[in-house]
């Protein structure tokens, strides 16, 4: 018994559970996503895949849960940098949808562990199709590996908290990279362009790395013990960062068992906004971007019917603090490498809700970290 107590806590590394030891092993996990596959001197990205970038002319990324936002991010991603028409399914729905699928489709299978039978299931569909198979998986040699025409590993490292948060982040730059090997091979995207996005993708790790300085994380600590008592929580994003909040909605929900939705902030108006009173925190994505005025006015209408906002703004942005109730500053990156350096401030806000509750991070109530059965 002791002996177990010790070995375990040998694995947790000094930390008190294994979700806060991968929250900050993340550095560590997007260099290993990383490495080898940017070249700076020749911007090219070298992924090691046999897959054919002008074989196909749509993309199927399939998925669940966790992995399912990672791949609403390579949709927008993928789109916005090759051009490539995305689509993006739930492997349960998708399974049993009776999709369209050709020999000019790409489906993209996303999965820690490469287990998951709704993924696997849909993977087998989509190759009857006579679709082209890409994996970004974390786990080798899982059962989707042996299945799949090529992997793209994401290479993460062991995963055990059952809220996925390390796999996320790397899951997301390694659409990344895909999406700057796509652009680059079908000539969507300028070799300036290429090497501006490059640069930002190696800037992760070091991102990351400062979105986890101990001050930071005591702020968000602090803000998620104020709002730890409340009933629900909206999370709103835009753009790239809509998957942001989905992703910070779910965190939430499978840690702290708070009620919790999400929603692109332009939708707000379009229901959601009927649930906002005093009482309801709402977390807002507004690091810079495109779109950052647009979400600011939404913003504004959460404001305006007592909601209580909470702000995450990229560092310096002290204008649009005037909005907030609490602002969480966080680095600032390229809008499109900001998902992931916005992603480890929605973990820590989940992670600290619920330890605040006295939640057992590691071992949510009814959920597993891997699902094998239907
Ligand atoms: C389970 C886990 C989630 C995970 C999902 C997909 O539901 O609790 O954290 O995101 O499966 O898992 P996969 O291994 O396919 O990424």
């Amino acid at each position: 018994e002791h002996i177990e107590w010790d070995a375990e806590a040998a694995e947790k590394g000094g930390f008190d559970t294994y979700m806060l030891k991968e929250i900050y092993e993340q550095p560590q996990a997007l260099t290993n996503t990383l490495i080898g596959r940017l070249h700076d001197d020749t911007g090219e990205v070298n992924l090691d895949i046999n897959l054919d970038p002008g074989s196909f002319k749509r993309i199927s990324i399939i998925a669940c849960g966790t992995a399912f936002y990672a791949g609403q991010v390579g949709e927008y991603l993928i789109e916005q940098l090759a051009r490539i028409p995305v689509e993006v399914d739930v492997a349960s729905e998708y399974r049993y949808r009776d999709p369209l699928v050709s020999e000019h489709t790409l489906a993209i299978v996303v999965s820690q562990s490469g287990e998951t039978i709704d993924t696997l299931e849909a993977l087998r569909e989509a190759k009857k199709g006579g679709a082209k198979t890409l994996g970004v998986i974390n786990a080798k040699g899982s059962s989707m590996t042996r299945e799949l025409d090529d992997t793209l590993y994401i290479h993460a490292g062991p995963e055990i908290g059952v809220a996925s948060t390390k796999a996320y982040t790397s899951m997301v730059s390694a659409f990344l990279m895909l999406a700057l090997w796509l652009g680059r091979a079908r000539g969507t995207l300028s070799e300036e362009q290429g090497a501006e996005l490059l640069r930002a993708a190696r800037e992760l790790p070091r991102l990351v790395e400062e979105a986890l300085a101990p001050e930071r994380v005591a702020r968000i600590k602090e803000v998620a013990e104020k709002y730890a008592t409340a009933r629900d929580y909206l999370f709103l994003g835009r753009g790239v960062n809509s998957p942001t909040a989905y992703e910070g909605a779910l965190k939430l929900k499978e840690v702290s068992y708070i009620h919790a939705e999400a929603y692109a902030a332009g939708e707000m108006k379009h229901g959601p906004i009927a649930l906002i009173d005093k009482d309801l925190p709402v977390a807002v994505i507004a690091t810079e971007s495109r779109l950052l005025e647009k979400t600011i006015s939404n913003v504004q209408e959460v404001r305006a019917r007592a909601g209580k906002v909470i702000l995450f703004l990229s560092d310096g942005d002290t204008e649009n603090a005037r909005h907030a109730d609490d602002v969480i500053y966080v680095p600032r990156a390229h809008e499109m490498v900001s998902p992931v350096v916005n992603a480890v401030a929605m973990q820590l806000l989940a992670y600290f809700t619920a330890t605040a509750l006295g939640k057992d991070v590691d071992k949510p109530r009814n959920l597993a970290k891997s699902v094998t059965v239907e």
